[in-house]
């Protein structure tokens, strides 16, 4: 790039005439911008791809935007489903994962972390993949996909990722609530056979706010295994601990019945001891709270393996308001903290770097010079080194110096985040 502009810089000095003076002068503005704005060195060729095509972003994989459908009419409770083509480069996803979707709005590149809904043979056969999502009254690209369903928006997704998979050597007690069924669903309808008992509780409010409506037939006659419980919290209210406790006992029972027919059908009694050595597992997915309780209810009944996935975060604040230092493009602003770190910041008048704010795309990942912070999704709390924070999901406990510049490439690929 030195190299260019150098030969650039020569040539306008050195050029014949005025109008050949010119075309390097513009040849050297579009290098400054390009050596001041770029970071990365696939990057810098980004401006003069773009001339040719329009959509191409470094880094980011192009997605065709096929359809933007919507359920329940007005804002308050719309859900969106998005049928968006992947681009070659996308390799796949593992039904139950999620992905950072890009859209580009007027000019601004904004991204949201979703979790793919649709079934994977939709995928290998079209190369289609479906996200739904739930419209947040505070949520800018949501509301935009709302207000500017039917415009042929540019649009990006990342590779999928997330260990929330469907483990199918086990039964499985699945409980969803709200937009928590999207990736139950993936996993649901990408099955192709089942083995072993699962019992999906699907919690919602209201029948305009049932998602997936078409499918909970057809997979219920396709897997005789499959009990599906849809619950409507407006008419059947909340799922009790006595119905949850009944669910888990009713699986058992069919998991117990289910292996003694595998016995009866010749599976080596080796083989059967180590199936039956296993106990269901608890897949929550739904907002903090709920996933937050039911994870006390299966541990005080005895369930070890949970998965879950959440969204939004605890509504308490933890305890007293802490002096926080952030340090952002060389200046350091003074604070105090209470309850959640990236809110406090963005309140404070900072702008560190978001995404999904739930804890799954670590885009807001920054340093922590020193103090101790807790993390709100496992109650988690860190040492009072230095060490990576999930500003999104965490709080200050103890006086804090947090680096809100980018983590090194490094850095972030260190898991061991200390929230
Ligand atoms: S914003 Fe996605 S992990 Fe924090």
């Amino acid at each position: 790039m030195v190299y260019l502009m150098r030969s650039v810089q020569s040539s306008i000095f050195n050029a014949n005439s005025q109008s050949e003076a010119g075309v390097f002068r513009r040849l050297w503005r579009l290098c400054c911008q390009i050596a001041l704005v770029q970071s990365g060195v696939r990057s810098y060729l980004e401006p003069v791809i773009r001339l040719m095509r329009p959509n191409y972003r470094a880094g980011l994989q192009s997605a065709t935007l096929l359809s933007i459908s919507q359920q329940q009419g007005d804002l308050q409770d719309a859900y969106l489903q998005l049928q968006l083509k992947a681009g070659r480069s996308f390799a796949g996803f593992v039904p139950g994962q999620h992905l950072d979707l890009t859209v580009e709005l007027d000019g601004v590149l904004v991204t949201r972390t979703f979790s793919i809904s649709s079934p994977l043979q939709q995928f290998w056969q079209h190369r289609t993949l479906q996200l739904t999502m739930k419209v947040q009254p505070h949520g800018g690209l949501t509301q935009q996909l709302f207000a500017r369903a039917g415009e042929p928006l540019p649009c990006y997704i990342g590779p999928a990722s997330g260990d929330f998979v469907l483990e199918q050597s086990q039964s499985a007690l699945m409980l969803a609530a709200g937009s928590g069924i999207t990736p139950l669903h993936s996993m649901l309808s990408s099955l192709s056979r089942l083995t072993r008992p699962i019992t999906l509780i699907y919690s919602y409010r209201g029948a305009g706010n049932l998602l997936f409506a078409d499918s909970w037939p057809q997979l219920r006659a396709r897997f005789p295994l499959l009990t599906i419980v849809l619950r409507d919290t407006c008419i059947q209210g909340r799922l009790t601990d006595a119905e949850f406790s009944a669910a888990l006992s009713t699986l058992k029972k069919q998991d117990g019945e289910c292996l003694s027919a595998g016995q009866s059908a010749g599976q080596s009694a080796g083989a059967l001891q180590q199936t039956l050595t296993k106990e269901p597992m608890l897949y929550l997915c739904g907002p903090l709270a709920f996933s937050q309780y039911w994870q006390q209810q299966a541990k005080a009944l005895g369930i070890s393996q949970v998965r879950q996935e959440s969204f939004g975060l605890s509504q308490q604040s933890h305890g007293e308001a802490v002096p926080v230092s952030a340090t952002q493009h060389g200046g350091t602003l003074q604070f105090h903290s209470q309850g959640n770190l990236l809110k406090s910041l963005e309140q404070a008048g900072l702008s560190p770097r978001y995404g999904c704010r739930r804890g799954i795309c670590m885009q807001c990942l920054c340093t922590k010079t020193s103090g101790q912070v807790r993390n709100e999704l496992t109650g988690h709390i860190s040492d009072a080194g230095e060490g990576l924070v999930q500003l999104c999901i965490s709080s200050a406990l103890t006086k804090l110096e947090l680096q809100l510049d980018a983590v090194s490439t490094a850095a972030q690929d260190n898991t061991s985040c200390t929230t």
